[in-house]
This record gives C-alpha cells, structure tokens and sequence, in this order.
C-alpha cells in the first residue's frame, strides 16, 4: 500500500460552479470521494489537498517526503503557467509527480499553453474533465513500482 497524494491549487474549490462548460458539473468534494474509491479498490492510499495559497501548495510539497508520499497527482490550475516556486518545491522534493488539467490547456488561451511542469513531470494528463483525475490516477501505479517510499 502506497500514500498517493492529490494536490489541487487556487480555484478548484469552485469547481460544480465553476465556468462548467469548461470545468464540468462535477464539485472537488465528488473527485475526492470517486479517487479515493479507486485507490482503495487499487490498494492504495489518497490524501487529497487544495489550497488557493501558493504557500500552503508548496508546504505540502515540501512535507511529502515526511508524509512517506509515494507519488503526487498535481493540478497546479493557474499556478502551472506562473509558479516557479512550486516548480522548485517540486524539483528538491524528488516526489515523482502527474500533472493534470481538467481542461485541455493547449486548446485555450495562448497563456495557458505554458506550463513551469510539464518539462519536470513523469507525465501530464489534460482535457479529460474530472476523467483526467482516474487517468492520472492508474498512470501512477506504475511509478510506485520505481519509487522507494511504498
Ligand atoms: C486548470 C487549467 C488552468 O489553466 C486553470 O487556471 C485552472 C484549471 C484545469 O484543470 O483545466 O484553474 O488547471
């Protein structure tokens, strides 16, 4: 059994509401509750996050190592196109990471086609609506099997 940690950042909170002809119908609380179904079912354990501080994004980050996190499932939502530091906590983290996007971000604004992730992470999964969170999900086992913390 493996500690699989969901980091979700600024304005996720809001999804159901939401802009949901981009985000979908589905609220953060629905995700949670679907995902860690699918880790327990997996054998594994989800601990989900999401702050609108970049912050607390980064603290967690940092904490992974501590918290015996075996692989992060990342929406990093607007701080992918401008956080160097969270990139940064990423990179001394060492946690193998899956950045994800419910929207398909190269289909949208030109700003939104730059990720500070994407060139760091073991893979990016996007436009799938909530969809993208369970593919994300099933692309990780495989990294556990190369992680040393499970
Ligand atoms: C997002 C895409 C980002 O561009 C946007 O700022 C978000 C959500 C997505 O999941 O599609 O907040 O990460």
């Amino acid at each position: 059994m493996a500690i699989i940690s969901v980091i979700n950042g600024p304005n996720l909170n809001m999804l159901g509401t939401r802009e949901p002809g981009i985000y979908g119908a589905q609220t953060l609380a629905d995700i949670e509750i679907n995902l860690t179904q699918l880790a327990k079912e997996l054998g594994h354990e989800l601990v989900f996050y999401q702050s609108n501080a970049e912050h607390d994004l980064i603290n967690k980050v940092q904490q992974s190592q501590q918290d015996n996190v075996s692989v992060i499932l990342l929406n990093p939502a607007a701080f992918t196109h401008t956080s160097i530091a969270l990139r940064d906590a990423l990179l001394a983290s060492g946690t193998p990471f899956i950045e994800l996007h419910l929207s398909n971000v190269h289909a949208r604004e030109p700003f939104r086609q730059h990720s500070y992730f994407s060139d760091i992470a073991n893979g990016v999964i996007c436009g799938f609506g909530p969809k993208s969170y369970e593919l994300a999900l099933h692309a990780a086992i495989p990294l556990l099997e190369q992680s040393s913390r499970d």
